[in-house]
């Protein structure tokens, strides 16, 4: 009989190889797996990936062959009991002798959710929930959040100094064009060290959307892209809220999408000239007008979700600047923070804070940030933690 140690052992596996479906999965969820024989021998892996359809249980059970007879599959979800882009994975396991399941979690779709491990138990195989379920839930939050919700999971992630500033004050906008020819010319030198810099790209790796407001675009022309150098089955989407459509020609969003037709720059407006919607979309720019909201007649943020969750969008970041970091969290649209500081301290009440607006009148009111996970990033540090459970209602 395994002991605990050994399945834990054999399940931190089974989660590094779902993890190889980062990048690759979306929009369904990181599934790794790996089968041992009657003598607890590994005889198979598998990880999926979305382009290469099987599900990780089915490349190790192949990999595994009459191995596999008497044998323990370790898995961080629950394998599934239906007809989906590939058969029954459950039927599969049945069928090549299986004896016992250890599983970290079920499948958060509550339409499915349950029923893999039901039918392997009225097969008789020995089903074991709950190992490392923590780390699994983890994994897969985003892909909880989007098949409970239909909405992406949203980080709001910003870089800032110990005093809670994102940029320096804006320059004299009589000395400024529309649109600044270098990143980070009008908003200072970068605020966060190289460390954290790579680690945003790593974030931006893991997600299926960034998104910005159109005046960091005109601040700081910036390229949005995923630069970690790993693989991704589909481009990162780069998302702008533009409510006129101000978005200069000449930026370095356009002038990407327009060389390298990715078809991945996607601007929400509330209200364009179709001149400028037109020489946008030639250029290879998604314009999309959305109902206006509030004083501003601005695209509503919860439109915006429910737009990119009918675009297979599980998990969006935003990078944006003080007024949509506050839109963003008067909304009550952001599941998580991903916050990085700097040692160092603006002041000034003219530097530009983490998040414009009203905010929350009374501490009482402070959104609420839980389940915080330190990180640290040579002489910088990051705060990544909770406004709402990804798994919740
Ligand atoms: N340190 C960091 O991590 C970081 C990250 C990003 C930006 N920044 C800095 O932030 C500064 C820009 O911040 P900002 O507050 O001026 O602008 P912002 O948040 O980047 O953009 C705000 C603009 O987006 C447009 N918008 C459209 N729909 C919106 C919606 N639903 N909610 C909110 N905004 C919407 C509005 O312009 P329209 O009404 O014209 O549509 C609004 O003025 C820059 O200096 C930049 O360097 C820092």
């Amino acid at each position: 009989m395994p002991t605990h140690a050994a399945d834990d052992e054999l399940l931190h596996r089974a989660l590094e190889l779902a993890r190889q479906g980062i990048g690759l999965a979306s929009p369904n969820p990181y599934v790794g797996a790996v089968i041992t024989d009657t003598q607890g021998n590994v005889v198979g892996t598998g990880a999926y990936t979305y382009a290469g359809v099987k599900h990780a249980e089915i490349l190790a059970l192949e990999a595994a062959g009459a191995k596999a007879r008497g044998g323990t599959l370790y898995i961080n979800l629950e394998p599934h009991a239906h007809q989906g882009r590939t058969p029954p994975c459950t039927d599969a396991l049945i069928a090549a002798g299986i004896h016992r399941v250890v599983a970290s979690m079920p499948d958060p779709n509550p339409k499915v959710s349950g029923r893999g491990f039901e039918k392997l138990r009225a097969a008789g195989v020995h089903v074991e929930v709950g190992r490392l379920e923590e780390q699994a839930r983890r994994l897969n939050e985003a892909f909880a959040r989007y098949i409970r919700h239909g909405t992406p999971l949203v980080t709001l992630k910003s870089a800032m100094t110990l005093d809670g500033k994102i940029a320096p004050p804006p320059p004299d906008a009589t000395k400024r064009s529309d649109c600044a020819v270098a990143e980070g010319k009008f908003s200072g030198n970068w605020i966060t060290g190289e460390a954290a810099r790579a680690h945003v790209h790593e974030l931006r790796h893991q997600h299926d959307a960034i998104l910005a407001g159109i005046r960091t675009i005109l601040a700081d022309n910036p390229l949005l892209t995923d630069r970690s150098g790993r693989p991704r089955r589909r481009p990162l989407l780069r998302v702008i809220l533009d409510s006129r459509l101000r978005l200069p020609l000449e930026s370095r969003l356009v002038e990407t999408v327009a060389r390298d037709r990715t078809n991945d720059v996607l601007v929400f407006c509330s209200s364009a000239t179709e001149r400028k919607k037109a020489q946008l979309e030639q250029l290879g720019v998604r314009v999309e007008i959305l109902p206006a909201t509030g004083p501003d007649s601005r695209p509503d943020l919860p439109a915006v979700l429910r737009r990119l969750g009918q675009l297979e969008i599980t998990c969006l970041m935003i990078e944006g600047g003080a007024t949509v970091n506050g839109t963003a969290l008067a909304a009550g649209v952001v599941d998580k923070v991903f916050l990085y500081y700097a040692p160092k301290i603006l002041g000034g009440a003219g530097s530009i804070p983490f998040a414009a607006g009203a905010g929350f009148g009374h501490m009482s009111q402070a959104a609420q940030v839980r389940h915080l996970h330190l990180h640290r990033f040579g002489e910088d540090f990051a705060v990544e933690g909770y406004l709402r459970d990804p798994y919740g209602e």
